[in-house]
């Protein structure tokens, strides 16, 4: 592979210790949409950069690792923002799905993302972690599963699956029936609702916070963020309240938090689609990491 060493001019937040420089394989710049001539120099791509960079971009940067962007075109799919929260289909639970077809080896130790949006995050996640742990995204907008079922095929992964489920009401059934022990569970950028008559619609609802609390095995972790600080402290309260859950920060010391309480990096070594978008335009990223008490 040939690579190439890139002086970007972006914030150092987005690229965490690579700093300024950073060293990209050449077929990544191509999927970017910058000039493909291969005589640009890095001022040009400054400038272009400057001009041109959008965060949906940096997206696909971050994820060229998936080598999805050779079907991106063919996957794209027009997506509404929201999904109209009185419909039928999203009150009943999702049907649990048999354990054996979804994962060639459904005992081992299961991560749940809810509200999972594209679920390169959790791809990203199940490629670099094969024959160790399973991947499970649950996922409201039933577009956007079809099209993550589609790439999983693609890439023949076996250790990840994704369920058109409203999440609030589908959770508890699904770990539980699940043969092999809740490892993790996440909850990143869920949508905010701002309205105080809509809170109700957010996806984090007491019995799921029961249902993840008693569900995780006792190590077993649980990762919120949000670029809203009223969201995060929504979620934060709610998770605060157990003695069982204990944030990392007073477990292990390399994970430092802020005077408030907020986690300084994010633990996953992978950005969601949302945090990208969000640090480019320079929101702050507010996250929690509990751990269920031994
Ligand atoms: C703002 S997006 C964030 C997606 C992704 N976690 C990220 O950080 O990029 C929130 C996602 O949660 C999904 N969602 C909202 N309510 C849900 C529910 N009750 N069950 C499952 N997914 C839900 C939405 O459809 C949307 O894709
Ligand atoms: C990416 O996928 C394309 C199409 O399947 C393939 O030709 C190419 O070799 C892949 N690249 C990498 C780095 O895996
Ligand atoms: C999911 O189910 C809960 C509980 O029935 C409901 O309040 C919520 O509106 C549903 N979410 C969506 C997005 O339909």
């Amino acid at each position: 592979m040939n690579w190439c060493v890139v002086s970007m001019r972006m914030s150092k937040q987005m690229f965490g210790s690579f700093g300024s420089v950073m060293l990209v394989p050449f077929s990544c710049f191509r999927s970017l949409s910058f000039s493909s001539n291969s005589h640009f120099t890095s001022s040009h791509l400054q400038q272009q950069q400057h001009q041109h960079l959008r965060s949906s971009d940096l997206v696909s940067f971050e994820y060229s690792d998936l080598n999805l962007s050779y079907n991106l075109d063919q996957g794209h799919v027009r997506i509404r923002q929201h999904v109209n929260p009185l419909s039928a289909s999203f009150s009943v639970p999702a049907q649990v799905p048999d354990w054996n077809m979804v994962f060639a080896d459904p005992t081992l130790p299961l991560m749940v993302d809810i509200g999972c949006g594209s679920g390169r995050f959790l791809m990203w996640l199940a490629k670099r972690n094969p024959k160790v742990s399973n991947y499970l995204g649950l996922e409201i907008r039933q577009k956007l599963v079809k099209r993550a079922e589609l790439w999983v095929k693609d890439m023949t992964l076996d250790n990840i699956h994704f369920l058109f489920a409203n999440a609030t009401i589908s959770f508890k059934q699904l770990v539980e029936s699940y043969p092999g022990p809740l490892r993790l569970v996440s909850i990143l950028c869920p949508d905010p609702h701002f309205k105080k008559r809509h809170h109700k619609r957010r996806v984090l609802q007491k019995p799921l916070v029961g249902a993840i609390v008693d569900n995780l095995i006792p190590g077993g972790q649980l990762f919120v963020q949000s670029d809203v600080l009223e969201v995060a402290l929504d979620m934060r309260i709610q998770f605060d309240e157990f003695d069982a859950l204990k944030h990392i920060d007073t477990l292990n010391p390399a994970m430092p938090c802020d005077d408030e309480g907020w986690l300084l990096r994010n633990p996953m070594g992978i950005r969601t689609e949302r945090e990208i978008h969000a640090e480019f335009e320079g929101a702050k990223i507010y996250r929690r990491l509990y751990q269920k008490q031994m």
